[in-house]
């Protein structure tokens, strides 16, 4: 393999010019200057100190549920935290810890079977705990900080704190981790027989089957609800389901998703979630921000 300068001895694990499409849900965008996917603690923190020596920014993927990369990439170093070494839990009483990179529906799946109550209100949100963490996953039923007991997080000299839940904020949709990594978190769930367990996610799994497009390529809800509202009612009411820009349209079944069709890039939705604001503004006056995180 060839040398990756500011990554020598690194190669391993650093890609140059990497696409980022195969890890976003959408599968669109461009490429990374560097795709990182470090084999544990002790290389993500190499690979951190000389992303600081070299001045090279840095980003970190989870599932890519709720990430729009532009089409012209990013410049830069973008980590990815889905190594066996960092999609490890454990479950030890009502007590589990779990890597970043464990994927939240396999979280969810565990902690039923093992009579743990609490994440099951996230059902059929895709993401990995690290950013689901990250965003304070949720929606109606409720978010994933409730359940967080503490986070262990890596900053950008390399070293390893633990936050307890006290000492971070979760808010709607984020949180105020000023640490770029998480390394795991544990969570405190109820015990409670897993019948009981498994009707509120089933419930709950086909709430969003039938009001959201699950098959279709998209970033999940685009937009953050307004105070007291929410965003999809809004631009339904403005009659916005099925609007399209290129191969991006607003989807008829639920109008906060964008669904990328065939060779859609990310202009295209770019373009479309401008055309929303500005529609839902003209018939609602308010001004929609997004949810999603566009990069860069
Ligand atoms: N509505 C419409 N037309 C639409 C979509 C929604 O009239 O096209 C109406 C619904 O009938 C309902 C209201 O708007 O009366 C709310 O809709 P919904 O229950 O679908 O929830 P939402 O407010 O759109 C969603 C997600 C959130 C997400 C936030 C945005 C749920 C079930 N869904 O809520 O959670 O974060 O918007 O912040 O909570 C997720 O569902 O995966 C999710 C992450």
């Amino acid at each position: 393999m060839r040398l990756v300068q500011p990554f020598s001895g690194l190669e391993e694990i650093v890609q140059e010019n990497a696409s980022l499409r195969p890890h976003t849900w959408y599968r669109i965008g461009g490429n990374a200057q560097y795709l990182i996917e470090p084999a544990s603690n002790q290389q993500l923190a190499l690979a951190v100190l000389r992303c600081a020596e070299n001045s090279i920014p840095l980003r970190v993927l989870g599932l890519g549920a709720n990430l729009l990369v532009k089409d012209e990439g990013i410049d830069g170093a973008v980590f990815r935290l889905q190594h066996e070494s960092f999609s490890q839990f454990e479950i030890e009483g009502n007590i589990v810890r779990a890597g970043a990179g464990v994927f939240l529906a396999k979280l969810i799946n565990e902690t039923i079977r093992s009579n743990l109550a609490g994440l099951e209100i996230l059902a059929g949100i895709p993401a990995t705990i690290g950013g689901a963490i990250r965003m304070n996953a949720g929606g109606r039923h409720g978010e994933i900080g409730t359940f967080v007991r503490d986070v262990t997080v890596m900053d950008t000299d390399g070293n390893i704190d633990q936050l307890s839940h006290e000492e971070i904020n979760f808010e709607y949709r984020t949180c105020d981790i000023s640490a770029p990594f998480i390394l795991s978190a544990t969570f405190e769930l109820d015990e409670e027989p897993c019948e009981e367990i498994t009707k509120r996610f089933k419930e709950i799994w086909m709430y969003k089957r039938t009001t959201q497009p699950l098959n279709a390529k998209s970033c999940g809800c685009v937009f953050r609800n307004p105070p007291g509202t929410s965003a999809g009612l809004l631009i339904d009411r403005a009659g916005l389901k099925g609007m399209a820009v290129g191969k991006a349209h607003v989807s008829t079944k639920h109008a906060n998703f964008i669904v990328a069709d065939e060779n859609c890039s990310s202009d295209d939705v770019l373009k479309l979630i401008k055309l929303v604001q500005e529609k839902v503004e003209q018939s609602a006056g308010i001004v929609l921000e997004t949810e999603v995180k566009v990069w860069p």
